[in-house]
């Protein structure tokens, strides 16, 4: 019984389908064939049913739930799920249930062969899942600053494409590519679910037409060209060499390759000059480029807190950074240097550089002055745009973790001090980027949110503050815009609650 025009929502018939014209046997009573008449058109659909129904097949309306092969022609698998529910087939539990969805090429062989022919993959239509429904999991809002972002999430392989992505762009000096890649991995990194398909991405922020074609190949080919390229390509393996030299910016680094410049050693073998920096970070290239442990960041934190304590009692050094976010490892150790009576920790840092230079724990250093207040214009204190990098005090080191005395400081003969070594070990070594900072005691809460980071989260913080509250934020205050006027606060939750957010702990800042 061919129906040859789609009636909408028709209550479904009980009958068996069979052959439109009654003179045709039923050959194949296990197919029942329904075809879709959008794009096929009603007299293109009516020529075919009666083709089917002279070589035995049964034909009947596609939206029956007795229709076992849905044929279309033109239609994607998507447009014709569609279709099909518009018309009143009720829905499947899930992709592959159901009718299958042929193209029209299995119909025309099916009818060449004069039997139904096995259906081989070319002959499907694709349907992609439907989106999952988001409002059970709930909206992500749009600021890094207003989401957790924990150390250990679900999207890894798809948040280091798009690192790895965002990291090129910055190598081609395209910041602002680089961010929309930054942005696009911190939202998944906040996601408390797995992305299995694209489309479950419908609803949430920060995600771009291009990092949703980078994350779309991942999950459908488990990588994507692009970023393979990327990875492949000799200017991003040079960039990524030369700018994990300490001193080295992407500016550098780029004139270097356009030199021709490709390994370490053509910087030696060209002369490159190098300045100060550039030259300890070439020189402990390899332990610089070792991640450094929680263990050996809280020795090095130890030895400069008995330092400073002997120095000035009561100070605090406070280990800030990754580390304080719950990274077990890290590229260098940020340590915070305050004490409660302001004013007190004035010249505190020269004194402590002298001791641990005078004790071999320095092998590079440089000092950056306060250059907080030389700056007489209150708003210019707290301006936003002077981005990360703040106006405290500041030594920039080298240090030598591991007992100065017991070793040579890095000649021919040093043993290095390897990842399975037990701490305190006296004849091993290893050289690690620390930097310290002293801060008053006001602006302590301030430094601390800075510090602590992710860079990330830090910039939508600002983001959030200037464009959200009028208020402008940095690591030395927090400015009302409008009212001109400085909210201080004693803690970072206090910074939290001023910019009317819900308090977000160091370990979920990991955006
Ligand atoms: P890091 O570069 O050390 O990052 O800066 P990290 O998160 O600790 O990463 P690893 O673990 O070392 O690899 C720490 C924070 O300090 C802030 C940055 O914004 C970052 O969030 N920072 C850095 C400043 O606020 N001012 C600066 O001048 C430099
Ligand atoms: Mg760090």
């Amino acid at each position: 019984m061919a129906q040859l025009q789609v009636k909408k929502r028709r209550p479904h018939r009980a009958e068996p389908a069979r052959p439109a014209n009654s003179e045709y046997q039923v050959r194949f009573p296990e197919v029942v064939l329904g075809l879709v008449e959008k794009r096929m058109g009603t007299s293109r659909k009516m020529f075919l049913t009666s083709l089917a129904c002279s070589r035995g097949f049964c034909v009947d309306d596609p939206c029956s739930e007795k229709v076992t092969h849905v044929v279309s022609e033109g239609n994607s698998g998507d447009e014709v799920v569609e279709w099909l529910k518009k018309n009143g087939r009720p829905p499947t539990q899930a992709v592959g249930d159901g009718p299958a969805l042929l193209d029209l090429s299995w119909f025309t062989e099916s009818m060449g062969t004069g039997r139904p022919v096995k259906i081989e993959p070319r002959h499907r239509l694709r349907v992609t899942a439907p989106a999952e429904p988001l409002e059970e999991k709930g909206q992500v809002p749009p600021y890094i600053c207003q989401r957790r972002t924990p150390l250990l999430h679900l999207n890894s392989t798809l948040t280091d494409a798009l690192e790895t992505m965002a990291e090129e762009a910055k190598f081609c000096g395209s910041e602002v590519r680089s961010l929309a890649f930054s942005r696009a991995a911190s939202v998944l990194k906040s996601l408390p679910w797995r992305v299995n398909r694209v489309q479950q991405l419908h609803t949430v922020p920060c995600i771009g037409e291009h990092s949703r074609r980078i994350i779309q190949e991942v999950l459908e080919d488990g990588t994507s060209a692009e970023l393979d390229k990327v990875r492949q390509s000799e200017r991003y393996r040079t960039m990524k060499l030369f700018t994990k030299i300490f001193g080295v910016g992407v500016r550098r680094a780029s004139q270097w390759y356009q030199e021709g410049l490709r390994t370490l050693a053509d910087l030696q073998l060209h002369q490159i000059k190098l300045n100060k920096e550039q030259q300890a970070g070439l020189l402990h290239y390899e332990d610089l480029n070792t991640p450094v442990e929680l263990w050996q960041a809280e020795a090095i934190s130890q030895v400069v807190r008995n330092t400073v304590e002997q120095i000035l009692p009561g100070a605090t050094v406070t280990l800030t950074g990754g580390f304080r976010r719950g990274k077990p490892c890290g590229h260098d150790v940020d340590l915070l240097i305050t004490h409660p009576s302001e004013g007190q920790e004035v010249g505190l840092l020269c004194k402590v550089i002298s001791v641990l230079d005078s004790q071999g724990f320095l092998l590079y250093h440089s000092v950056h002055r306060n250059s907080f207040l030389s700056l007489e214009d209150q708003e210019l204190r707290v301006s936003a745009s002077a981005g990360t990098m703040d106006r405290f005090e500041r030594c920039l080191s080298i240090f030598h973790l591991g007992d100065p005395a017991g070793s040579n400081q890095g000649g021919p003969g040093a043993q290095k001090l390897g990842s399975s070594a037990v701490s305190g070990a006296s004849s091993l070594w290893k050289a690690v980027r620390v930097d310290l900072v002293v801060t008053p005691y006001s602006q302590y809460a301030f430094a601390l949110l800075g510090w602590t980071g992710s860079r990330n989260f830090e910039r939508d913080l600002r983001r959030f503050s200037k464009h959200e509250k009028k208020m402008s934020l940095n690591n030395h205050g927090l400015y009302h815009l409008e009212q001109k006027i400085f909210l201080p606060a004693a803690s970072e939750e206090e910074i939290f609650q001023h910019l009317g957010l819900a308090y977000i702990l160091p370990e979920e800042r990991n955006a």
